[in-house]
């Protein structure tokens, strides 16, 4: 299993180039299965889930060919894929393969919408949660499927096609909502989706959605507007840029000083990260090309935060921001309120030296004046990377274990950040 190590004490000076997002090219890869024709993704990040989610779509028949790099295009580029859907061979997602990436449970909505019927595996529970799917359910009855629990299997059909309808969700839910878009473009009739999820990934996927011929109004915001169309067709899009991965590399180098310009990236994914940020003391300016970020000398400023659906603060950087609160000059409160059990890093964080005291879903965070090195690990994504932040500041050597939660959602961390004078480096086996 690969490892990370990294020498702690340098500062960042450079450009990190941000990939596509993870989180929007999940389900536009899962949306190919809404369209016989071939569906083109540009700017596709090379991640673990990525490959992981080829592989189950493969399963149902879906064809994806990796077209191969231009000539004289940069190593950071992000790929393109060529999707097919044409012959669905199988409308069943399995057990075994669900349960390695829960956004897949995301399929049922166009396998139902498109061929009738879909026998999705219950994806479980999670390192953050018990995260279930009920309100996905709910969307899809709303829309006249018929679900019937079966083995641990949600069998659902429509046999006769969906039907617009109205749906509103108790919470929010950015699954619960990109199944609701899915499964309505290709319903007969209109649904209005009220307290829909806001986050960016959401537009990004009705854009390509309406590239196709779809007809939906509204994204981005609480109210969707869906009129169901007979057929989709195949598009051209380029996947948003990734706002968590830019959230992370401003907080490393907030964390470890210098000046850094995050390049192909928008403020505005990620204002509420970014207004943290400058509270924290930290420069931030957008710029033609990205965001500069920017800390020279002056200490960091404690802050008291709460993750919200977008565009509040975002829970998939409240772990990082912990880590750089451990350095803050005083106190900092960190309310997680989107999962229950996202503090996994926090006995790891303390590893190196952190003190944090958990009260529920509040953190409180001391401010320390050094971290030092250990041998940590960390049990999902988010988490793990806040170790690597936190290890950058930490004095002497930080092993960080379990490096595959990384590669499911950072591309080229360590290139990224060694570019930037990171001494970081993978070691193998
Ligand atoms: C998406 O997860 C992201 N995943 C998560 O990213 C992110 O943390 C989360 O949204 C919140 O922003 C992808 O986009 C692939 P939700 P999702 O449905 O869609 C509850 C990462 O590290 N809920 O918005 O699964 C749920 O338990 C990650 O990249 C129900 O109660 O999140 C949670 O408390 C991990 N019933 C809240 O809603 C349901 O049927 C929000 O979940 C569905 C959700």
């Amino acid at each position: 299993m690969d490892r990370i190590r990294i020498v702690g004490g340098q500062r960042l000076n450079g450009t990190i180039p941000i990939s596509g997002a993870k989180n929007a090219t999940l389900p536009l890869m899962i949306a190919s299965l809404l369209t016989a024709d071939t569906l083109v993704l540009e700017n596709v990040p090379r991640l673990a889930d990525v490959r992981l989610l080829q592989h189950i779509l493969g399963n149902h028949g879906v064809d994806v060919m990796i077209a191969g790099k231009r000539p004289g295009e940069p190593d950071n580029a992000g790929q393109t894929l060529h999707i097919s859907a044409k012959n669905i061979v199988d409308t069943t997602a399995p057990y075994d393969l669900v349960s390695r990436m829960r956004a897949s449970f995301w399929v049922i909505a166009p396998l139902v919408a498109r061929m009738g019927e879909a026998r999705v595996s219950m994806p479980g529970g999670c390192a953050i949660g018990t995260r279930p799917v009920d309100l996905l359910i709910m969307a899809l009855e709303q829309l006249g499927a018929e679900i019937e629990i079966d083995g641990g299997y949600v069998v659902a059909r429509a046999r006769k096609g969906l039907r617009g309808g109205a749906i509103k969700f108790p919470k929010v839910t950015v699954s619960g909502t990109h199944v609701a878009v899915m499964a309505a473009a290709l319903a007969n009739g209109t649904t209005v989706i009220d307290n829909a999820a806001c986050e960016p990934e959401i537009g990004d996927v009705a854009d390509c959605l309406n590239k196709m011929g779809a007809r939906i109004s509204g994204a981005g915001t609480p109210r969707i507007v869906i009129e169901g169309v007979a057929k989709l067709n195949g598009a051209r899009h380029a996947v948003l840029p990734d706002r968590i991965e830019t959230g992370t590399y401003a907080m490393a180098v907030a964390m470890t000083g210098g000046d850094v310009l995050l390049q192909n990236t928008r403020p505005e994914l990620l204002q509420a990260g970014l207004d943290v940020l400058v509270e924290a003391g930290v420069g931030i300016t957008p710029t033609n090309e990205g965001i500069r970020v920017s800390r020279n000398g002056s200490a960091l400023r404690p802050v008291a935060v709460t993750t919200q659906p977008f565009p509040g603060f975002p829970t998939d950087l409240q772990a990082q921001l912990m880590a750089l609160m451990t350095r803050a000059r005083g106190t900092s409160h960190i309310t997680e309120t989107i999962f229950e059990n996202r503090f996994m890093h926090v006995q790891e964080l303390a590893r190196l030296g952190a003190r944090i005291h958990l009260d529920g879903e509040r953190a409180t965070i001391e401010g320390v004046e050094k971290l030092k090195g250990a041998p940590v690990m960390a049990t999902d994504l988010r988490a793990s990377v806040s170790l690597v932040i936190a290890a950058l500041a930490a004095e002497g050597e930080t092993m960080v274990n379990r490096v595959y939660h990384l590669d499911r959602g950072f591309e080229r961390l360590e290139a990224k950040l060694g570019a930037c004078g990171a001494v970081i480096e993978r070691i193998s086996g």
